[in-house]
C-alpha cells in the first residue's frame, strides 16, 4: 500500500483529537486551550511553542534523533520539519487533519493517521518520537509502549517526552479555550521517569538515559531485540 492510499483510506474515519478547538487554535497558531480534569485541574497546552520552530530544548532531541523518524502525534510539526532539514528521512502522523496540513504547508511529510492504524514502514523506524507528552496517547501507555514496538526497528530508540514531576495518572479530560467553548472528554496519561522507567521494563524497553532541560524532561528508550530464532530466520 502507498503513502497516498494510507492516508486517504483513514480520512473518512478520522476526527480530530481534540476536535474543533484544537483545529482552530492550530490554524491560528494560538492558544489560550487548556487540557482539564473533572476536578478542575487545567494544564495549558503550548500552542504557540507547538507552531513555532524547534527551539533550543527541542534541540536535544534532535541531535539524538538517528536515521528514519517516525513522529508520533506530530502537531503542526516542528520536529518534522527540523529533522528535514537535517536530512533525516522523517514522517509525522497525526490524528488532526489541521495539524497534518500544517506540517506539510511548512514542507515536511505528514499523513492524518493514528499511531493504532497500520502504518508505512512498521518495524524499520530507526527512532521514533513520543514529545509534548504524548505518551498519554489513547491514556494507556502500556498500550501504546507496546504498539511502538512493533512499529520501531529492533535496537532502534524511542525519545519521549515526561512529565517533569513524580506523576502516574489515568485520567479523563477534555479541552477547553478562555471562552467557555470545551471538546468532548478523551483518555489521557500523564507519566514522569519513575512511572516511564517501570513500564518500560514490563514492555521489554530499555531505559538508555534521560535528561532535563529548562523545566522539561525526557528519556530514550531502546527498542527490545528480536527473539534469537527471529534473528536467525
Ligand atoms: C500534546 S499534542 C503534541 C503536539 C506535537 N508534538 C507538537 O510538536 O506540536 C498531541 C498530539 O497528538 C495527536 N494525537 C492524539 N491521538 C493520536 C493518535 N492516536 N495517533 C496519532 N496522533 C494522535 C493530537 O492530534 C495532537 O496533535
Amino acid at each position: 500500500m502507498t503513502m497516498a492510499e494510507l492516508g486517504a483510506g483513514s480520512r473518512l474515519r478520522r476526527l480530530d483529537w481534540y476536535g474543533d478547538l484544537y483545529s482552530e487554535a492550530i490554524r491560528a497558531g494560538r492558544g489560550p486551550l487548556f487540557l482539564c480534569r473533572s476536578d478542575g485541574w487545567m494544564l495549558p497546552l503550548e500552542i504557540e511553542r507547538w507552531c513555532a520552530d524547534a527551539d533550543e530544548v527541542d534541540q536535544e532531541v534532535l541531535r539524538r534523533c538517528r536515521g528514519s523518524v517516525l513522529d508520533i502525534g506530530c502537531g503542526p510539526g516542528r520536529f518534522a520539519v527540523a529533522l528535514r532539514a537535517r536530512r533525516h528521512e522523517v514522517l509525522g502522523i497525526d490524528v488532526s487533519a489541521v495539524a497534518v496540513q500544517r506540517t506539510r504547508d511548512n514542507g515536511a511529510e505528514a499523513l492524518c493517521l493514528s499511531v493504532y492504524d497500520r502504518l508505512p514502514g512498521e518495524g524499520s523506524w530507526n527512532t521514533t518520537l513520543l514529545m509534548d507528552g504524548n505518551i498519554g496517547i489513547g491514556g494507556d501507555p502500556t498500550a501504546l509502549l507496546r504498539r511502538i514496538a512493533d512499529i520501531t526497528a529492533p535496537d532502534g530508540l524511542l525519545l519521549v517526552e515526561v512529565a517533569n514531576m513524580d506523576v502516574d495518572e489515568r485520567v479523563t479530560v477534555h479541552v477547553a479555550d478562555s471562552n467557555g467553548g470545551r471538546g468532548d472528554h478523551f483518555a489521557w496519561a500523564r507519566l514522569g521517569i519513575e512511572a516511564l522507567s517501570r513500564l518500560a521494563s514490563d514492555t521489554d524497553w530499555r531505559l538508555d538515559e534521560h535528561w532535563q532541560v529548562d523545566g522539561r524532561g525526557f528519556a530514550a528508550l531502546r527498542a527490545p531485540s528480536p527473539p534469537q530464532h527471529e534473528k536467525r530466520r
